[in-house]
């Protein structure tokens, strides 16, 4: 694993209405490597995916793919870094009204290809690499939640990008699926050399897959180690979420909320 960050956000600040979600948030993602972010639903996590292709901008902040910086960079610009980015969507997000291979092929005609002999040679190649070729003719509809996380794979991936954004790559699969994109994720990076960024709630597939990670709370990063360090540490908040507990200040909304309901009612 090399040390040099292939993306990075320094002191990164978005805030949507009145809801402040990143408060200074700076992160280095190396290359080559798999970094994991955590954090609790509605946390920011999405938010930041989304700010490193430029899909959102930041009120404040800078954003870093290699040597460019992309938050400021006109939207025509963008597109250059967004052909080496590849992106699983939280909801696979595949087009029903497309069969898998075309689903595949998108992104190649998006960017001007039009052999069709190279466009089905390269579909091939990342339909098996997700072992799902044999799917090549199937309509999204017919395939399984775990099918389609593979197909959004191989639709992300068919650019041969150089870093790779998961937003929730297992959740709402079953253990032996989950695995199934695991071993995807470790093979990417392995054979790929892909930087691969991993947002999920599954702890045992960040434990799986990371060699590094990141817990977000509250706007920011409580914490960024090995995956050792975050077994070890004895940093309250890391330890109560991986142990799946809520937060006493958590507690003290709900209830708040609920008193407020309550006092609502006629
Ligand atoms: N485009 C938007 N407009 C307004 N609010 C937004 C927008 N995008 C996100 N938010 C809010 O920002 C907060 C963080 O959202 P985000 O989707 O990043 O959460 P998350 O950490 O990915 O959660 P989950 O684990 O549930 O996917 C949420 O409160 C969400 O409602
Ligand atoms: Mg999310």
């Amino acid at each position: 694993m090399s040390e040099i960050a292939d993306m990075r956000v320094v002191n990164l600040w978005k805030r949507f209405g009145r809801l402040e979600v990143l408060k200074g948030l700076s992160l280095d993602f190396p290359k080559g490597a798999i970094t994991v972010v955590l954090g609790p639903s509605g946390c920011g996590k999405s938010v930041l995916l989304k700010h490193l292709v430029g899909l959102l901008r930041p009120d404040r902040g800078e954003v870093w793919f290699g040597p460019a910086r992309i938050d400021s960079m006109p939207e025509r610009e963008l597109g250059i870094v967004r052909r080496q980015i590849g992106f699983l969507f939280q909801q696979s997000a595949l087009f029903d009204s497309l069969s898998v291979r075309e689903n595949v092929a998108f992104p190649l005609r998006e960017h001007g290809l039009e052999d069709e002999a190279r466009i089905e040679e390269r579909v091939m190649r990342v339909l098996s690499l997700v072992g799902m070729e044999e799917s090549r003719d199937q309509m999204p509809s017919e395939l399984s939640g775990g099918q389609r996380k593979r197909i959004a794979l191989a639709r992300a991936i068919v650019l041969e990008p150089r870093v790779v954004l998961y937003d929730e790559p297992t959740t709402g699969l079953d253990p032996i699926r989950a695995e199934i994109i695991n071993e995807l994720i470790l093979k990417l990076a392995d054979t790929m050399g892909i930087t691969s960024i991993v947002v999920t709630h599954d702890l045992v597939s960040a434990f799986r897959v990371a060699d590094s990670m990141v817990l977000l709370n509250e706007g920011q990063a409580v914490l960024t180690g090995t995956p050792e360090e975050f077994r070890q540490t004895t940093n309250p908040v890391v330890g109560q979420f991986l142990r799946g507990e809520v937060s006493q200040e958590e507690l003290a909304k709900i209830r708040r909320h609920g008193d407020h309901l309550w006092a609502q009612r006629p």
